[in-house]
């Protein structure tokens, strides 16, 4: 944006799709990622991976790599255990995990030893020569298996169980009563596949220990910079004034690169012990068998219905596969995340939901894969569940959530789960949707087409989230409160630097946050440089991840940005020589009230600020760390139609329309990019991705040869638009919107494959909806 552009609806900065500040570094190929980061002296560590899911180590030979030329050390358990690092807390608090295997390897691909070499050719080739003999064990593959506790996959833990944990909310007794009376109910098995977040830059880190003043600089792809500084401090007793981490350029997250990985902390330990920095870098593979995986989640959906279609009760019962270790990175009250807005846009009289978590023999993890800690499986589990209702009662599924939305009056609406929703207009937002997409006229065309044996499928999702963890009271990591903050210093010339404890990994807040900031300033955005991810200079936060950063980081900008108003408010008093009663803030500067001559910008007071202050403090600058009051909850309405070929199974999206509301929009084009990214992922995850493995263990989609992602010649044509209820306790009114795409897709694609495949009988089927999956089920359907 241009300063001398006209502000839109008397809006300043906020509201425009102002293009991303930061592209022009990351379109001229001047980013600068982990692998960038070059260090004098710098040596290269690789790590040793288990071709076992679950075996004993008997001997870890070192010799032959160690007799590679370049080869400097090869650090197994016992030498972390030797400085005390060889199990490290998970970010839930209720577990430890091995950073290292100690004694037996946990899952296949799992990290046994770590080698440290001049270049990053011999490091590999001494990753070949590691020889590790190991003593196979009975794998423990499924849930369902885990539970019979005939083999242990964590001997190391006092209770000598798979089961991690029961967790439930609701009122079971008086919701099992309600499905009992219901005139109509279903109780349905929906699985929500385990997959992966598979961002474009795997995981790495150079760490670099300065001998001479103690410090530890880690430069990390870290989502939680202060996050993973204060757990580095925690676990090595380094002292956090002498930690520093920066996390660069990052080439997505998407909640991946939340948890601590084995190799950031051998590489810490080996600059510790060699005084040399050293870098590692994580290869395809080693991203996407051993890193954060998300979901696989088992939810049998039970919803009670009078013989008219009003729901009378919600029931969800989870079983949870975990992995090797409970590393699941939700807020240490949530073991099971957010997944209580299970209810999502409906109004249930009484609900209830319970979670049953398992210990198995894969890779551990459970992050919030673009995904407000769980809210994707909740809603998942419910748009699946409505879908089926419709079906039961006979009933067209738009009518049925037409009939029973949480109403516009009811906000702020008391959920039987424990939430407060704070804002919303679900039957407006869907009824755009039906209108948009002409739904009626689809139905009336699909029923053509039935007659003439086609697969024609209408697929609708009207979910609900729940982001922007959150308030102190009820959220923390780790003990740490969940809050975010934002400083604004702001320069004599009236340009500025906006720091704030998030971290972007691709969603653009250089550009958002010196928009909000700009809006409450009147300053130019493109003077406003906005710097995260250096836990030296950037104020405490817990970063990016879960749609967090509008809802909490971007409330923290807008309240410091207030609070410098203010200051700016007594200084503009001195220089316009009114008391400060009378100069108040009106269309973007200072004026005496009644007399608009006597104005001056914020510009102006920026340099009176250094130049000419007055009875003031000098300087302008301010922190402000927020607590919110609440989560926000955006929510929006899907609408997918498929084809599908009945001879091969090939399912076609000819259209997909999303209609979103996350409130005030800061960038329009930002959002819809969101949107865009998120609906593809979406899309990926309903017809090609899972991170699947046999029965013995092994992970079968190891590489981007197994584990697919859509190119643009298979990514349906997006269409989208907004509704806008702002969140009435946000400063700005926005809420949250990165997830919503990722949330709410996968149930309406699924829910359009079931549709069109509803008149050869079938009704349920899990992703990934691949044309395989979908040949077999029409051929066992014409049977
Ligand atoms: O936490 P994360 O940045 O992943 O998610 P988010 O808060 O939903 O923001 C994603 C991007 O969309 C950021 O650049 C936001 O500032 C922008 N956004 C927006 O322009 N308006 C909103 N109401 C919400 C997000």
């Amino acid at each position: 944006m241009s300063t001398t552009e006209a502000p839109p609806n008397g809006k300043y900065a906020m509201g425009k799709s102002m293009k991303r500040k930061e592209d022009a570094r990351f379109i001229a190929g001047k980013g600068r990622y982990i692998d960038d980061i070059v260090l004098p002296g710098m040596l290269y560590l690789a790590i040793v991976h288990s071709p076992y899911p679950h075996a004993r180590i008997l001997k870890v030979n070192k010799d032959a790599a160690l007799a590679i030329p370049g080869v400097l050390a090869v650090i197994t358990a016992d030498d972390l255990a030797g400085v005390g690092l060889a199990w490290i807390p998970t970010f839930h608090g209720y577990d430890k995990q091995m950073v290292l295997a100690v004694g037996k390897v946990l899952y296949q691909y799992q990290e046994v030893a770590a080698v440290i070499a001049t270049s990053r050719p011999a490091a590999a080739d001494g990753v070949e020569a590691v020889d590790v003999e190991y003593e196979p064990l009975t794998p423990v593959v499924s849930p369902f298996d885990a539970k019979t506790d005939k083999t242990l996959v964590r001997e190391d833990r006092e209770n000598k169980t798979n089961h991690i944990y029961h967790w439930e909310v609701g009122k079971q007794a008086e919701t099992d009563a309600a499905l009992a009376a219901s005139d109509v109910s279903i109780n349905e098995r929906v699985y929500f596949q385990r997959c992966h977040p598979a961002p474009l830059e795997p995981c790495g880190s150079v760490a670099d220990m300065n001998a001479a003043t103690g410090t530890l600089t880690l430069y990390m792809t870290s989502q939680a910079p202060h996050a993973h500084r204060t757990v580095v401090s925690l676990v090595t007793g380094i002292p956090e004034d002498k930690i520093h981490v920066i996390s660069p350029d990052i080439g997505g997250g998407f909640g991946n690169k939340v948890p601590v990985y084995a190799g950031y902390v051998c590489s810490a330990v080996a600059s510790i012990v060699t005084g040399h920095p050293v870098k590692w870098i994580e290869t395809r593979t080693e991203n996407l068998t051993t890193t954060g995986f998300a979901r696989d989640y088992h939810m049998d959906v039970q919803i009670g219905a009078t013989k008219e279609g009003n729901i009378t009760a919600l029931k969800v019962s989870t079983t949870a596969d975990h992995g090797a270790f409970d590393a699941a990175a939700d807020p240490t009250k949530y073991p099971a995340g957010l997944f209580g807005i299970c209810t999502g846009s409906y109004d249930f009289p009484i609900a209830f939901t319970q979670l049953d978590a398992y210990f198995t023999n894969k890779a551990p993890g459970g992050v919030a894969y673009r995904c407000s800690f769980r809210v994707t499986e909740a809603s998942y589990a419910i748009e699946r569940g409505m879908e089926m209702l419709a079906r039961r009662l006979g009933q067209d599924p738009a009518d049925l959530r037409l009939r029973n939305f949480v109403k516009k009056e009811q906000f702020p609406y008391a959920s039987p789960l424990g939430f407060v929703y704070d804002s919303g207009d679900y039957h407006t937002t869907f009824q755009k949707a039906l209108d948009k997409i002409g739904y009626r006229e689809l139905r009336k065309e699909q029923a053509e087409r039935r007659a003439r044996g086609e697969l024609m499928g209408i697929g609708i999702s009207t979910f609900t989230e729940v982001v922007g963890a959150g308030p102190s009271k009820h959220f923390d990591i780790m003990g740490i409160k969940m809050f975010d903050s934002a400083e604004i210093r702001i320069h004599p010339t009236g340009s500025g630097i906006v720091r704030t404890g998030t971290k972007s990994q691709g969603q653009g807040h250089e550009t958002t946050w010196a928009q909000i900031v700009a809006e409450e300033l009147g300053l130019d955005p493109q003077n406003l440089l906005v710097e995260e991810g250096d836990t030296d200079t950037a104020p405490y936060g817990l970063g990016t991840y879960a749609s967090r950063s509008t809802p909490v980081a971007g409330a923290a900008l807008a309240m410091a940005a207030r609070r410098v108003r203010e200051k700016a408010r007594n200084i503009a008093a001195h220089v316009l020589e009114a008391p400060l009663g009378d100069v108040e803030w009106t269309d973007y500067k200072f004026q005496v009230k009644g007399v608009p001559e006597k104005s001056v910008t914020m510009k102006e007071i920026a340099f009176a600020a250094y130049t000419n202050p007055g009875p003031n403090e000098p300087g302008l600058e301010a922190t402000y760390y927020y607590d919110p009051p609440n989560l926000t909850f955006p929510y929006g309405a899907y609408i997918a139609v498929v084809d599908i070929d009945k001879l091969t199974g090939e399912t076609k999206v000819r259209r997909f329309l999303a209609i979103d509301d996350c409130g005030t929009v800061i960038n329009p084009m930002i959002v819809e990019g969101q949107i865009h990214g998120g609906l593809t992922e979406g899309f990926a995850i309903a017809f090609m991705q899972e991170i699947a493995y046999d029965e013995n263990g092994n992970n079968l989609q190891p590489n981007f040869t197994e584990y697919l992602i859509p190119t643009s010649l298979e990514t349906p044509s997006w269409e989208t638009d907004s509704t806008c209820n702002p969140s009435p306790h946000h400063p700005i009114g926005a809420k949250g919107v990165g997830e919503s795409p990722n949330v709410g897709s996968p149930a309406a694609f699924v829910n359009a494959v079931m549709d069109a495949l509803a008149p050869l009988g079938i009704t349920n089927m899990d992703m990934p909806m691949t044309r395989d999956k979908v040949w077999r089920a029409i051929q066992g359907a014409s049977k």
